[in-house]
């Protein structure tokens, strides 16, 4: 039946019910309806929709846009995006047939893997829901509704099971025999909002580069890169056969496949074929992976051969806008390895990982890549929806939770966690000079300084907090994930930082930040008295880093001394890593930043890249030199966090920065700092503006210089200033740094 005709345009507001099946289960429900259009011509036909869970659509058996995991992961409780798809070439006069299934998703997955009992049962009772509205305008300007309502039917689908962490399970030779009627729901609808980020959809596919049998006799497909996203299996089969894979993201010492370290996350691949020839991918799970180990196959796992699977990569739609080459191949594998991590965890909100049973949008770690994934990639978007799901969950005291969206719910708030409000939006705001990120985030910004004013027990200090600390510090004191720098020093910085950003932010938009100067002054010099002297790296690195001493040069030889001490070795952990090569490198230190960047020997960024890794591991150490893992408790081998490298090269090697009055390269400020280390370094960043290329090789004892600007740019060349004007393509031929 069709709802609603009435004359006049486009119908923006919502008519339609929230529908879902009172017979709640495992099983994705398909719901569907099948509605008659008039033999007339169609103008416009745009189907706006979106569910509790994670949704399909199709209509007339054709899938209806291409946004994988609709409508995405957002603080359901008070934003819940909707679509609108241009659906005019896939309808037709007479009958017609929309479907839509919807998985559990982010909604009703139990997340995080931890759930104790009681979280989980929350989960199993939620129910999967779904709203939808196909707004149809013919030429003569009549127009026809289609609303989910009373007059749906649902039906079990083949898809018998799926989950976030837990994988997905089909039968293609399933056919449901029987419908129900929809229960209508009192859903609200006041937390919807249109699509603001960026839709995760497929992105590359990929074909394994080997399939083996390991020692242990398993079958092993290797598709050469880890990646976030599924299988595609293509296979003729009989109805009953079966094709089972486990997902895996390294071998273990001996070359058999392991995954332990997904922890509680099953990650199963069940697919129950039909007759004949047939193709296969989730609908509502992914992986994060390199090797699958094939458990079933029709004719036995030895009748599996590589063109049978393709690997699906998925992440949000975002452009390419750096690169970096150089003339050490390892260097540019571990770039290759960032930009990877990068996709492998911008599944629509920025992740830890894609693979075990966590997959949050952690916010330490998303502070800490920040500047490097603008670099990499144009994540205005995706950054811009993230921050506003930060401030939706944010509490009212100004409170941010680890994770955003929040599934964890700590009691309090951590230091280099938290400031993901201040730090994310500054960042995106240098990177792309768009004022509406500010302006959207600033009252979060703001709340978040004052939340650490209100809950300090010392004032103008950060003590009391309970915080990650250094996570994953070397360090770490045996037994421990947190370094050994003091956790009262390492928030009291990032109050510090934090307020330094609220007061730059509120400049920009013209706001009155006299308290935050005044509180700013008090801070720095409170940390400066309680903190005269440094005992670790990551103490050293954050003092310079952020000013918060006198003496910032002598923070930095003292830095210089402790890496150099421990023979050219990083101690730091999420926290210092990111900043520990520009504070060598602005002090006086560049060839020290450069043995760190390019140590092979563990711990390094390049003692991965050694080890065969394809994506940025957790851990230095995640497999250690004598080929064991350093554990399975926590042991990601795609966590971004230390691929914040990529922002010194970036800003520092090859010097292309934003300059703070012109953000988003209206000017630019290029200053590199080349060395002898490598023989050339060329790097090309796509901004809003144009294209800058920044390179250095090597001639002799001294360096050439290719510089090109598309804006004004102030080029620093072995500390000399060179004013040059938009378009300029420079020469500077060897200079003796
Ligand atoms: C996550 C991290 C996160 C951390 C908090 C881990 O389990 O994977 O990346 O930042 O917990 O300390």
């Amino acid at each position: 039946m069709i709802a609603n005709v009435r004359k006049g345009s486009l119908n923006l507001d919502w008519n339609a019910q929230w529908i879902g099946w009172d017979r709640q289960q495992d099983v994705v429900p398909c719901f569907w309806k099948v509605f008659t259009l008039p033999q007339k011509q169609i103008s416009s036909a745009v189907l706006q929709i979106t569910a509790k869970g994670v949704y399909e659509a199709s209509l007339n058996a054709s899938r209806v846009g291409e946004f994988i995991f609709a409508p995405g992961w957002t603080v359901y409780e008070k934003r819940l995006q909707y679509q609108c798809y241009d659906v005019s070439s896939q309808l037709k006069q007479g009958e017609n047939r929309l479907e839509v299934l919807v998985g559990k998703g982010w909604w009703k997955s139990p997340l995080p893997g931890w759930a104790n009992e009681e979280q989980k049962k929350m989960y199993h009772q939620r129910n999967t829901a779904l709203l939808a509205q196909l707004n149809i305008v013919y030429e003569d300007g009549e127009t026809t509704v289609i609303c989910t309502d009373g007059s749906w039917q649902v039906q079990e689908s083949a898809v018998r099971f799926s989950e976030i962490y837990d994988g997905e399970i089909y039968d293609a030779a399933y056919i449901a025999d029987a419908s129900d009627a929809v229960t209508i729901l009192n859903e609200s609808f006041e937390q919807l909002i249109p699509q603001q980020g960026s839709e995760v959809r497929m992105q590359e596919r990929l074909s394994p580069v080997g399939i083996f049998t390991a020692p242990n006799g398993e079958r092993i497909l290797d598709f050469g890169q880890e990646i976030t996203g599924y299988v595609e299996v293509s296979v003729t089969a009989q109805k009953g056969q079966r094709v089972s894979l486990s997902f895996g993201e390294v071998l273990d010492k001996d070359g058999n496949f392991y995954n332990a370290n997904y922890r509680g996350a099953k990650s199963q691949y069940e697919y129950f074929c039909c007759n004949g020839k047939q193709s296969y991918h989730p609908f509502f799970t992914f992986y994060g992976f390199r090797y699958v180990r094939i458990n079933a196959f029709p004719g036995g796992v030895e009748q599996a051969q590589a063109d049978h699977f393709t690997g699906i990569v998925l992440h949000s739609q975002m452009e390419r806008t750096g690169s970096i080459t150089s003339s050490n191949p390892l260097l540019n594998q571990l770039c290759e390895n960032i930009v990877w991590g990068q996709k492998g965890n911008f599944l629509d909100v920025p992740t830890d990982c894609p693979q075990r049973d966590e997959r949050l949008g952690w916010t330490g770690d998303a502070q800490a890549f920040v500047r490097t994934a603008c670099f990499n990639y144009d994540c205005e978007r995706f950054f811009a929806k993230w921050m506003a799901d930060l401030a939706a969950d944010q509490g009212e005291d100004g409170y941010v939770p680890h994770v955003v969206p929040d599934v964890i719910h700590a009691p309090k708030a951590s230091a280099a966690w938290g400031d993901a409000a201040t730090i994310c939006p500054w960042e995106v705001y240098l990177a792309y000079g768009n004022k509406e990120i500010l302006q959207n985030q600033y009252e979060s910004m703001t709340k978040w300084v004052d939340y650490i004013t209100n809950t300090t027990t010392t004032q103008f200090l950060w003590t009391g907090g309970e915080h990650y600390g250094d996570w994953l510090g070397l360090d770490a004191p045996s037994g421990s994930y947190k370094g050994s720098t003091r956790e009262d020093f390492i928030a009291s910085a990032f109050y510090a930082h934090s307020v330094s950003l609220v007061i730059k932010a509120g400049r920009v938009l013209g706001k009155d930040v006299s308290m935050y100067e005044t509180l700013y002054d008090k801070i720095q010099d409170a940390f400066r008295k309680t903190y005269p002297t440094f005992t670790t790296q990551t103490e050293c690195v954050l003092a310079a880093q952020f000013c918060l001493t006198d003496h910032v040069q002598a923070a930095a030889d003292q830095l210089a001394q402790m890496v150099q001490e421990c023979g050219v070795q990083l101690q730091t952990g999420f926290v210092g890593t990111p900043y520990l090569l520009h504070v060598l490198s602005r002090y006086g230190y560049t060839k020290l930043a450069y043995s760190l960047l390019l140590r092979q020997e563990y711990p390094s960024w390049l003692y991965p890249v050694t080890k065969g890794a394809t994506t940025v591991w957790e851990h230095w150490d995640g497999i250690m030199p004598n080929g064991e893992f350093w554990s399975t408790d926590m042991n990601s081998f795609n966590h971004y966090a230390y691929g914040a490298v990529a922002d010194w090269i970036y800003g520092v090697a090859v010097g292309i920065n934003p300059v703070e009055d012109a953000a988003g390269y209206e000017r630019v400020r290029i200053a590199p700092m080349p060395n002898e280390s490598l023989d050339w370094l060329d790097v090309s960043l796509k901004t809003r503006k144009g294209t800058i290329r920044s390179a250095w090789n090597k001639q002799g004892e001294s360096f050439r210089y290719t510089i090109h600007t598309p804006v004004d740019a102030e080029i620093v060349i072995a500390g000399k200033k060179h004013l040059v004007a938009a378009g300029s393509y420079i020469y500077y031929s060897p200079i003796n740094t």
